[in-house]
């Protein structure tokens, strides 16, 4: 029914008005308030409703839209029961055009064309997809069209030139353009450079109606932006309110909030009939005949095979072009190799690579061998990302650097880049890991970083990650988001690796050196989001006669809801910005994590990963908690390495598959890591894990006694 959104903003016009478009997710605050805030929204004289669609992780949505998303989800709110209230809400009379809005995962997840069509039964009249990038938009758009309904493509003032001309062209409605750079949120005023940001995109729209939205909330504010659009969009306060009001009364709060808006003025509404008789006479497929093309200019690409891509609201686009940018520039500048490899000997470069001779002959297969990245400053390979982004960072110009971090390794390598080269540090970590690795956030204070507790969602990792995105693109001007791992949109995924190679080409180096020239067996590495791992893979990855095996964290076990085995029990999927294997439920929501270290514990993984899976060059498997813990205590005691935990899934899996292997065999684990920030977490699991293992460490009677 795109015909009647048309239609609806064609009235506007005609009557001298602006159309208003509310907002409101579906499911908050209780399910049953759903229906009657529609009712009330069409009863105050709203043009258009907008209806979101919860998801788990929303990444251009300010708080108060996220915990909407995060409570609609706690009372159960799927895909399907949405559909469900929207159908409800147009038996009981609400006749006014409904848009869904929502992110890409879960209609992926639901399946495009089904989704499309079953919204289309309940009564959609169209979609904002929030992380849709143009070249899926113009697919998706086609299969909505074809059932009539229509793509309403979002703008952001940094959208540039080529991307506005086609958002414009394939909008069959309306264009949403946000005006202001960041998340959605309630502002004090409306965008002061509003009017230049409308005439840029007016520019491309022509005919096509424009409605403004973010930050909007008071009828001044609704004079103000209407003045210069032909809709206005109010989310954030609408949400506020219905969250404070009483049980049941949100209908009437949604009323009485739009008819100040509109200051009581109505319009004409559709009756029950009308609208059905509407809903027939536009049911006639539209035709699918216009056919549109997009491609951006990229030295890299951006996918590996089905996997990559740039997966992000409109306005992180900028972010990523600025950085795409850099990256490219800095590679291939001499001098900012140069530059980065006098950092070596900071970093303590090239780290050691040896034999392990007693974990080789417990094992009794393959020759065991060892790259030592945990002896790097800092103790783990996150340093030589995090000093080359720091690199970039300052060939752009910026003065603050952000990061996330989980099992805090990150969040201190970053700290020390920024301590080193005098820039500004805030790293984003999940309260609960805050609360794991007090020892990592006291390093980064120590440092001088300010470390940002995220009480989001799961506290974890994702969610750190989700609000590391939300603060860049704030502050894009003065800040790089330092990516910790091969994770999130391109360029990150290229950008970490190219980075991270380091520990691949001296591994090379160094085993040919000490072996004939010879290449060895297998390399192992544990995987998170796939930094280290495809650090140490890369440059394998054309030797094929050398096998990469990946060793995820299998928690509690695989079979249970207690892991972060992406590789090996996720399905494809978007999330943080790309397409790759993703944790998530049935209803495509991401799933919590868990895993015994802190820095694996994270839904996604590195869509290059992902890649090789699908296409066999690498294999992944799981070791569970109680496994790490068995590889840690070995390695520990048969070596003298005291690894990271993360690092201690990989030893696991290494000593599992070095059985199978013959002695003349060769095969490299990478050490990620150090484990002096586990101790005390090993200590916490040990009465846990410990039995399962045989291994107890409680001191049957006091050491210090009789010394
Ligand atoms: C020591 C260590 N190894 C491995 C990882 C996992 O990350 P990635 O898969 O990006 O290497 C982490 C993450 O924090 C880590 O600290």
């Amino acid at each position: 029914m795109s015909h009647q959104l048309k239609q609806t903003f064609a009235n506007a016009k005609n009557e001298g008005r602006n159309a208003l478009v509310t907002f409101m997710t579906a499911g908050y605050p209780r399910v049953a308030e759903t229906i009657p805030i529609m009712k009330g929204f069409q009863e105050g004289g709203v043009d258009v409703i907008e209806l979101g669609m919860p998801f788990s992780d929303p990444i251009a949505d300010g708080p108060t839209i996220q915990v909407a998303n995060t409570k609609a989800l706690e009372n159960g709110v799927t895909l399907v029961q949405t559909l469900d209230l929207l159908k409800k809400a147009r038996d009981e009379g609400v006749t006014v055009p409904v848009i869904l809005m929502g992110y890409y995962n879960p209609i992926l997840n639901y399946g495009e064309e089904k989704f499309i069509q079953d919204a289309a039964d309940a009564g959609a009249n169209g979609f904002i997809i929030v992380d849709l990038p143009p070249e899926e938009a113009i697919k998706v758009r086609n299969m909505m069209k074809k059932h009539g309904l229509s793509l309403v493509p979002l703008v952001a003032p940094s959208t540039t030139d080529s991307r506005l001309e086609l958002l414009a062209k394939i909008a069959d409605s309306f264009v949403y353009v946000v005006s202001r750079m960041g998340t959605t949120g309630v502002q004090s005023s409306v965008a002061s450079d509003l009017d230049t940001l409308v005439s840029r995109v007016r520019k491309y729209t022509k005919e096509t109606p424009i409605a403004v939205g973010f930050g909007v909330s008071t009828r001044e504010h609704f004079e103000s932006v209407g003045s210069l659009s032909d809709g206005v969009v109010i989310g954030s306060k609408i949400v506020t309110l219905c969250g404070e009001a009483p049980e049941g009364k949100c209908g009437e709060v949604a009323k009485k909030y739009v008819e100040e808006i509109l200051n009581g003025k109505k319009h004409k509404i559709l009756s029950g009939e009308e609208y059905q008789l509407m809903k027939t006479a536009t049911n006639e497929l539209e035709s699918d005949s216009d056919h549109h093309e997009f491609e951006e200019d990229h030295k890299h690409p951006i996918r590996f095979g089905d996997f990559g891509g740039q997966y992000v609201p409109e306005a992180l686009h900028t972010c990523l072009k600025e950085l795409e940018e850099g990256f490219e520039d800095a590679i291939a500048d001499p001098t900012f190799w140069e530059e980065f490899k006098s950092l070596y000997s900071y970093i303590g470069r090239p780290s050691s690579l040896h034999k392990a001779e007693r974990l080789t002959e417990h094992c009794g297969g393959a020759q065991i061998w060892l790259k030592r990245e945990d002896l790097n400053h800092t103790g783990s390979h996150k340093i030589n990302n995090a000093l080359a982004q720091v690199l970039i960072a300052r060939r752009l110009g910026k003065t603050e650097i952000i990061a996330e971090t989980g099992a805090g390794q990150h969040g201190v390598a970053t700290a020390t880049a920024c301590a080193k080269f005098g820039l500004k540090c805030t790293v984003f970590m999940g309260a609960e890991d805050v609360r794991r690795q007090a020892l990592n956030v006291f390093r980064m204070r120590i440092l001088g970083a300010k470390v940002v507790s995220v009480t989001n969602g799961t506290k974890t990792l994702r969610d750190a990650t989700s609000e590391a995105f939300r603060f860049w693109v704030t502050n894009l001007k003065s800040t790089h988001y330092v990516v910790g791992s091969a994770i999130g949109p391109h360029p990150y995924p290229t950008l970490v690796r190219t980075f991270q190679s380091v520990i691949g080409n001296e591994t090379k180096e160094q085993f040919a050196a000490l072996n004939n020239g010879k290449l060895p067996d297998v390399v192992v590495a544990c995987v998170g989001g796939g930094s280290n791992s495809t650090g140490m893979f890369s440059p394998f990855e054309h030797d094929t006669s050398v096998k990469l095996l990946g060793v995820e964290a299998g928690g509690d076990g695989i079979d249970t809801d207690y892991h972060s085995a992406t590789l090996t029990a996720g399905r494809p999927g978007v999330f943080h910005g790309v397409k790759t294997y993703v944790l998530q439920d049935q209803d495509g929501q991401v799933h919590d994590t868990h895993s015994v270290s802190a820095g694996l514990d994270y839904p996604g993984v590195g869509p290059e990963l992902a890649f090789w899976k699908a296409t066999g060059r690498a294999e992944f498997i799981a070791a569970t908690d109680a496994q790490a813990l068995e590889g840690f205590k070995l390695i520990s005691q048969l070596e003298g390495i005291i690894p990271a935990l993360e690092s201690s899934h990989a030893v696991y899996g290494a000593c599992e598959r070095a059985k199978t292997m013959k002695p003349d065999e060769h095969l490299i684990i990478n050490i990620s890591g150090r484990g002096d920030k586990d101790v005390q977490s090993v200590a916490e699991v040990l009465p846990k894990l410990g039995p399962q293992i045989g291994w107890d460490l409680r001191f049957e009677e006091d050491p210090s006694v009789g010394n």
